[in-house]
């Protein structure tokens, strides 16, 4: 007796319900959802013609009986779900019995499969939905769905159909995103004979991201180490009479959240949220709940409006989460979500704040000396960033080609996720200088390699190393090679400064660079925010008030935020028609700058605190006040002024950024500077 089941109406119509078949890249999800859900460890996708001429995609999952195999293709035809309250806790990826039929009916389709129950296995052949064929055959265990000629009975759907270096990139992206979601599974696509991802099982996410991304992305990623969070859940009611008189209460329930991945460091900074991947329960989807929640956990470390990359696994309870929201099964709704927000942004910014990550200089990409490099026409070859140590990653070729076949300009989800990791602080505001000459310690853009250059040729390029005649390298420390975090400040001894504006230091790990105006915003912006928790910001009392001239909404402000103020160290009083005296300031505010503080705090309340949260104002007016107080650029600090600066910074909850999310050091690691002279 087979196990599918076609679900009743009833059930039938409770499902949301819509068109799924999009695309190439739909059907390979459907696809890969099946495999997974049979248990499959190993699933191969082959594809042609990015997938209109050809998609096959082979698992070594439970198979399918004879009975089953026709079954399977009617409409609700499934064996994960049989009635209204399996829709409650769904356990698989699969439940709605409408894909198969869906791809059949718009494509020529052959499957074979053959469960581990019966000795031969079963052919069944469709083409626009109709049945051409059920025949026993000779195959192993496992399933093999061949879909040829995609939508070649609906031209209007082939039409709206792009490039096929966009479908061979969405069906790209997509194997990525679920060989990052189920790392004990092998996953391989070949396109046309070329592999383009191939990835075997590992233990880890950290491992898998290895596979998929490479070392030197890595390097930029911190790992979640999987945090847990229970919620005790109420008994349910049970009337006190209804209970036997000895028998004790019933026990409140316990459910539990998991979570675990990867997130960059506050440095790496995107301006949307398409680097954040939210797998939940194993199933790729988009959440605003979550997405949120990524963006809060990053509050005052990263400028409003930027994002980081994010890779998160939530693992819960089916009963936790409805999946029967979207047609796609793209979009879940979480029973408890404000829980679930508050344990993933919690999670996440204690990871950063354990893991105090450091910026890297970026490195340069072109293995080639400054010297010889011909050309810089600023523009990047996709994937030059890749690692270039170690083993050849079949997915950076991938994202080469993908890239180099696009002939639009819509980026790829994969071009995103790697251009997530290369991309660095190039999109914060620059500060002047006022100095006429580059400098050597300026971290520069790297130096593109010539477009037509080939990566493997660039590869071959940073292999030719000279042998080393230069001094040896074994007088190095043996841990020269452990990067180091933001705790090694403390440590570092400090060479200089550059420009009257940034702190050389050298540390075990390398050359750091101190932008000594952020690392003072920092520090006293914690040391405001804590002084206003207790109630003893410093202040300083004005020889003469400070009057000044309001307009109409300055005048709305300054009622509503006046108490603020007065909390801050700004005592201020009405002072006739929309004017204010200002009797006293924060200690740290110069008395050129009260002036501007005040003015800058009405208008951030005006443009963007009508939203925000009582806790939110008051980090704005600390930031704001911090940036005013702290050290200037382009003034020469003494030694032991440095020293004073570096080991307060060590000492704050977040030395990675200011508060408005700029980073504060970077280091150029032993690693990179051996590297850029050939010695490794
Ligand atoms: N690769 C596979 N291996 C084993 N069984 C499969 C596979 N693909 C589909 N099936 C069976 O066919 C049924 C219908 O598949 P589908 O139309 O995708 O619906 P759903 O996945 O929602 O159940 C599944 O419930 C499953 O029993
Ligand atoms: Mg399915």
């Amino acid at each position: 007796m087979g196990r599918i089941r076609i679900l009743s109406d009833n059930v039938a119509n409770k499902i949301a319900a819509g068109e799924v078949v999009e695309r190439p890249a739909s059907v390979v999800k459907e696809l890969l959802e099946n495999a997974l859900d049979a248990g499959a460890t190993e699933i191969r996708v082959d594809v042609e013609n990015a997938g209109r001429r050809l998609i096959r995609i082979r698992d070594n999952g439970m198979g399918m009986l004879r009975d089953d195999a026709l079954l399977a293709f009617e409409r609700h035809g499934t064996s994960k779900i049989s009635d209204v309250k399996d829709l409650l806790s769904i356990d698989t990826l699969g439940f709605r019995g409408e894909a198969l039929p869906s791809i059949a009916s718009v494509s020529r389709l052959i499957l074979e499969t053959r469960s581990e129950d019966e000795s031969t296995g079963t052919a069944v052949e469709i083409a626009g939905g109709k049945l051409l064929r059920c025949d026993e055959i000779a195959c192993p265990v496992g399933t093999t769905l061949t879909v040829r000629d995609l939508f070649f009975n609906v031209p209007a759907r082939k039409k709206f159909l792009r490039s096929d270096g966009t479908e061979l990139a969405h069906i790209g992206s997509l194997m990525t995103h679920y060989s990052l979601g189920h790392v004990d599974k092998a996953f391989e696509l070949v396109h046309e004979r070329r592999e383009l991802l191939n990835v075997t099982p590992v233990p880890s996410i950290r491992e898998r991201a290895f596979q998929v991304f490479g070392s030197e992305m890595m390097a930029d990623l911190i790992d979640l180490e999987s945090r847990t969070f229970e919620l005790r859940l109420a008994p349910p009611y049970v009337p006190s009479g209804a209970r036997d008189s000895g028998e004790p209460p019933p026990e409140p329930e316990c459910t539990k959240f998991t979570l675990d991945g990867l997130v960059s460091g506050p440095h790496v900074q995107k301006v949307n949220r398409n680097s954040v991947f939210l797998f939940v329960n194993g199933r790729l989807i988009r959440d605003k709940v979550l997405s949120h929640a990524v963006q809060a956990a990053y509050y005052n470390l990263m400028p409003p409006g930027c994002f980081p990359f994010a890779l998160l696994f939530l693992n819960c309870d089916p009963r936790e989460l409805d999946v029967n929201v979207h047609p796609a099964k793209t979009e879940v709704r979480f029973r408890h979500s404000s829980v679930v927000h508050d344990f993933v942004r919690d999670a996440v910014r204690q990871r950063l704040m354990e893991s105090r990550p450091v910026s890297g200089m970026p490195a340069p990409t072109s293995p080639v000396p400054v010297l010889t490099s011909t050309h810089n026409d600023g523009e990047k070859l996709p994937g030059a960033a890749l690692p270039q140590r170690g083993a050849e990653l079949p997915f950076s070729e991938f994202s080469v080609r993908m890239e180099a076949a696009g002939t639009e300009s819509e980026p790829s989800e994969i071009g995103t996720l790697l251009a997530a990791i290369n991309a660095r602080a190039e999109d914060l505001p620059e500060i002047q200088m006022n100095t006429a000459h580059p400098t050597l310690l300026e971290p520069s853009r790297p130096a593109a390699p010539m477009p037509e250059t080939s990566p493997m040729a660039v590869r071959a390029a940073a292999s030719r190393r000279i042998p080393d005649t230069h001094g040896a390298l074994d007088r190095l420390p043996s841990d020269w090679d452990v990067p180091q975090n933001l705790s090694a400040l403390p440590d570092l001894r400090p060479l200089g400064q550059l420009h009257d504006s940034f702190i050389i230091a050298t540390g075990r790990d390398g050359l750091w660079i101190i932008d000594q105006h952020v690392a003072h915003e920092r520090i006293l912006f914690e040391q405001v925010l804590k002084q206003r928790a207790s109630g003893t910001v410093e202040i300083q009392n004005l020889l003469m008030p400070l009057v000044l001239q309001l307009t109409p909404s300055q005048q709305f402000e300054y009622a509503r935020i006046a108490d603020e103020l007065n909390a801050y160290g700004f005592e201020t009083e009405p002072f006739g028609q929309r004017t204010v005296a200002v009797k006293s300031a924060p200690a740290g505010v110069g008395p050129a700058d009260i002036e501007k503080v005040i003015f800058e705090i009405f208008e951030i309340s005006e443009s963007e605190l009508r939203s925000a949260s009582l806790d939110e104002v008051r980090r704005d007016l600390c930031a704001t006040i911090a940036c005013r107080a702290a050290i200037k650029i382009n003034t020469r600090l003494e030694t032991s002024k440095v020293e004073w600066l570096l080991r307060s910074l060590a000492r704050c909850e977040y030395p990675m950024t200011c508060p408005h999310g700029r980073p504060i050091a970077l280091r150029y690691s032993t690693r990179d500077i051996l590297k850029s002279f050939h010695r490794i």
